[in-house]
């Protein structure tokens, strides 16, 4: 019995001393686990003579209760302890003062980029993504630029350097985010409808030009989508995103190697005092070029170009966020002055939806 005894006072004492619900388990496996003290002591009955078994099984019976009664007590005291130490971190003064709007904004290129997707995703497309350091297939070939081609000229690329004897092509900088179109289809397929927002990189510097800008691609591929409905949805687009009850949109023939047809699109505007009014007037603002994607554009992306056809276009964000905003010079987007960041920066809660109204 004192056998017994003693494995009491042993057990009671480790459950008294669990600190977490962890050492509480240990101490229930070491006694009542399978293969726990007293577990291996019920087990021991069995060899005993009808007499012996009938007081130690009693007794070892009552200890596995006591024990097993301790261990559940402990639990829901540790188990409190945790809701309390939980209630005390969580708890909040809902009384307290607001605290004054934090010194950080959202930079207008984030909030373009937030309000564009919202625009595109209420029409259905997806967000797609792509490397900024692309392979050079992705960003000229697959896109129906061929390596002597003049276009390859006009995007004054940024090359990415070779080790020494390495006579493949260098991967570029992106200079547009259409490869990403290549991307897309690859993973998708038809049919598929994305945009793809981000960096882009060509050896330019002016008031009007940085080395790094952004733009969105757009890309929507069906059985019959047309050129009806690259311009629909760049009308939806237009109106929503500039907040206008009217946009006029006019179709320019251009030329893209990716696309044919081509077109640039121009957006009405007027320059009356100086200042830019879109919407209205005698003037043409060029804002993206468009067209139907290219037989071996798609091809290149895995579709089938008998079956599937649609539209792609690429638009500068910063380039629309200048419109939108009133921003006169492209270089102050990228020069971190902090005047300047919060003369134009967003609050951190101005989350742009389309139902909830895009800019406030
Ligand atoms: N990639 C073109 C550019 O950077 C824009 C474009 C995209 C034109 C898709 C047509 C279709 O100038």
């Amino acid at each position: 019995m004192t056998d017994l005894d003693s494995l009491r006072t042993t057990y009671l004492a480790r459950v008294a001393d669990a600190a977490d619900a962890g050492m509480l388990e240990e101490v229930r496996l070491a006694a009542l686990g399978k293969k726990g003290e007293i577990s291996l002591k019920m087990r021991e009955l069995g060899r005993m003579t009808p007499e012996e078994r009938q007081t130690t099984g009693a007794a070892l019976n009552r200890l596995k209760d006591e024990i097993d009664a301790a261990l559940r007590a402990k639990k829901t005291a540790l188990d409190d302890a945790a809701l309390d130490e939980r209630l005390r971190g969580e708890w909040l003064d809902v009384t307290l003062p607001g605290r004054p709007r934090p010194a950080g904004t959202i930079h207008p290129v984030s909030q373009v980029t937030e309000e564009v997707t919202a625009i595109f995703a209420d029409m259905g497309f997806a967000v797609a993504e792509g490397p900024q350091v692309e392979s050079d297939w992705f960003n000229f070939d697959a896109l129906n630029i061929p390596p002597e081609h003049p276009a390859r000229q006009e995007h004054d690329t940024f090359f990415m350097h070779r080790a020494e004897g390495d006579d493949r092509p260098p991967h570029v900088l992106r200079t547009h985010t259409s490869p990403v179109q290549i991307r897309a289809m690859q993973e998708t397929g038809a049919p598929i409808r994305v945009i793809a927002p981000g960096r882009v990189y060509r050896m330019d510097m002016d008031q009007t030009h940085t080395p790094m800008f952004h733009q969105v691609e757009g890309l929507a591929i069906g059985r019959d989508i047309s050129m009806a409905n690259l311009k629909w949805t760049l009308e939806e687009f237009c109106r929503a995103f500039f907040e206008l009850d009217e946009v006029e949109l006019r179709f320019r023939a251009s030329h893209f190697p990716f696309t044919e047809p081509s077109a640039e699109v121009d957006i009405r505007c007027s320059w009356e005092g100086g200042t830019l009014k879109l919407g209205q007037g005698d003037s043409w603002l060029e804002i993206l070029g468009s067209g139907m994607v290219h037989p071996k554009v798609l091809q290149a992306g895995g579709i089938d170009p008998t079956k599937w056809q649609g539209f792609a276009f690429g638009m500068g964000i910063d380039r629309i966020a200048m419109l939108k905003y009133g921003i006169p010079d492209l270089r102050a987007f990228f020069e971190s002055d902090l005047r300047w960041l919060r003369h134009y920066g967003f609050a951190a809660g101005d989350v742009p939806s389309v139902a909830g109204g895009l800019s406030r």
